[in-house]
């Protein structure tokens, strides 16, 4: 019996999660969704497309009125509105219509980029998210975040869009390349530190298990993780106040990843400046020392860097201010309380933030003391 979660919004069901260990049973979830009448596209990238698209037309071609494949280049640089125009022009050639069904094959990528072609095409169709990556599991598939980047800023175009559920074959992490798997591991040692102690020591108990990848240990650490998101996007849908506690690590984490224009992978990004984010909690009172020590040291096993060299700490700050979580000219910074527990806090001054970046910057003067 597969195991799942349900999404709910002012106490009704939205949408499940449901975790697989291969694709076998998507076409009888999606039975509930009458697709023997429905038109499918499944949108992915070209190489989720070379993985994964064969594998889920065998299990969908006899089971609705009619199933395309359209794959965009893999990478960031596609998340963007000519993406979406190209798909709008080949659902419209293949005379999609309202009724008819999207589904999202692949990373956070694809999953922004179809779900926010499915907020807008014809004002809004249904939407699959099959999420393959770590982190797309993890994070970007739950929520009902969607959009693209426009010019050089993230995210800046979009809407919150729910799907109609999400299916995840958690046996797909095992393509993953080390690095972005390690990346989405940061995402889930967050959940653990903004909100459950007992699941980073097991994050940490599980180590050897993460490592060999496990199935039994991915899907109970993908299953929680979800768990954490569904808590908090319950409470605050749209990202008016609680919901901010997921940016813990992201602040300076973003600032440096702009920096690095992006050839740092995202998690990465998010352990460093978790890292930051720890030291100023502790800075200010709210961490002790070893509490802080042991939060750093633990990222190191998991392949993520605790340090960083070549950057500008000055130009990180100014990115890290002029980032979009800002109320006011005060920055919305999430620190730790202890492991388990995040709070907002918007008191952190420019010389806090910079002491930070100080800390986990690895300059070539630290090489001669
Ligand atoms: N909507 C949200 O709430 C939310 C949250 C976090 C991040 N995001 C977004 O998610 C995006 C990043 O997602 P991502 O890290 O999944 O990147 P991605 O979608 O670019 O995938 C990374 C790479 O992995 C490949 N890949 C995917 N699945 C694979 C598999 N099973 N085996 C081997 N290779 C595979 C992809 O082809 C790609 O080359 C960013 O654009 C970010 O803004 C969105
Ligand atoms: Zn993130």
């Amino acid at each position: 019996m597969s195991q799942r979660l349900t999404i709910n919004q002012n106490n009704k069901p939205i949408y499940d999660i449901v975790y697989e260990h291969d694709f076998e049973e998507l076409a009888n979830e999606l039975a509930a969704f009458d697709i023997a009448d429905k038109k499918l596209c499944v949108i992915t990238d070209s190489k989720v497309k070379g993985l994964y698209a064969d594998e889920v037309c065998s299990v969908l071609k006899d089971r609705c009125k009619m199933l395309v494949v359209y794959a965009f280049a893999d990478g960031e640089q596609s998340k963007n509105l000519d993406t979406v125009k190209d798909i709008y022009a080949f659902l419209i050639e293949n005379k999609f219509e309202r009724n008819d069904m999207l589904l999202a094959l692949g990373g956070g990528v694809v999953g922004d980029t179809t779900g926010f072609v499915a907020a807008t095409y014809l004002r809004g169709v249904d939407f699959v998210q099959i999420p393959t990556t770590l982190l797309a599991q993890v994070d970007s598939s739950v929520g009902g975040k969607t959009g693209v980047d426009f010019d050089q800023y993230k995210n800046m175009v979009g809407a919150f869009y729910m799907p109609k559920l999400v299916y995840m074959n958690i046996a797909a992490l095992k393509t993953l390349d080390d690095r972005q798997y390690y990346s989405g591991i940061a995402e889930v040692m967050k959940y653990g530190l903004i909100k459950n102690a007992n699941f980073y020591e097991w994050i940490i108990d599980s180590m050897y298990e993460i490592h060999e990848r496990d199935i039994e240990t991915l899907e109970e650490m993908v299953l929680k993780s979800c768990t954490y998101k569904k808590i908090v996007v319950e409470k605050d849908p749209t990202e008016k106040g609680e919901r901010a506690i997921l940016n813990f690590g992201h602040t300076i984490g973003h600032a440096i990843e702009k920096y690095k224009n992006f050839e740092l992978m995202h998690g990465e990004c998010v352990a460093l400046g978790s890292v930051a984010a720890a030291y100023i909690s502790w800075q200010k009172g709210l961490l002790t020392k070893e509490e802080y020590y042991e939060i750093r040291d633990m990222f190191v096993p998991f392949n993520l860097p605790i340090s960083i060299d070549k950057i500008n700490p000055e130009e990180i700050l100014a990115l890290t201010a002029s980032d979009k979580k800002m109320e006011g000219d005060r920055i919305k910074f999430i620190l730790l309380k202890k492991v388990g527990k995040a709070v907002i806090d918007t008191s952190v001054t420019k010389d806090e933030i910079k002491a930070g970046i100080h800390e986990i910057y690895f300059s070539e003067e630290d090489w001669d003391e």
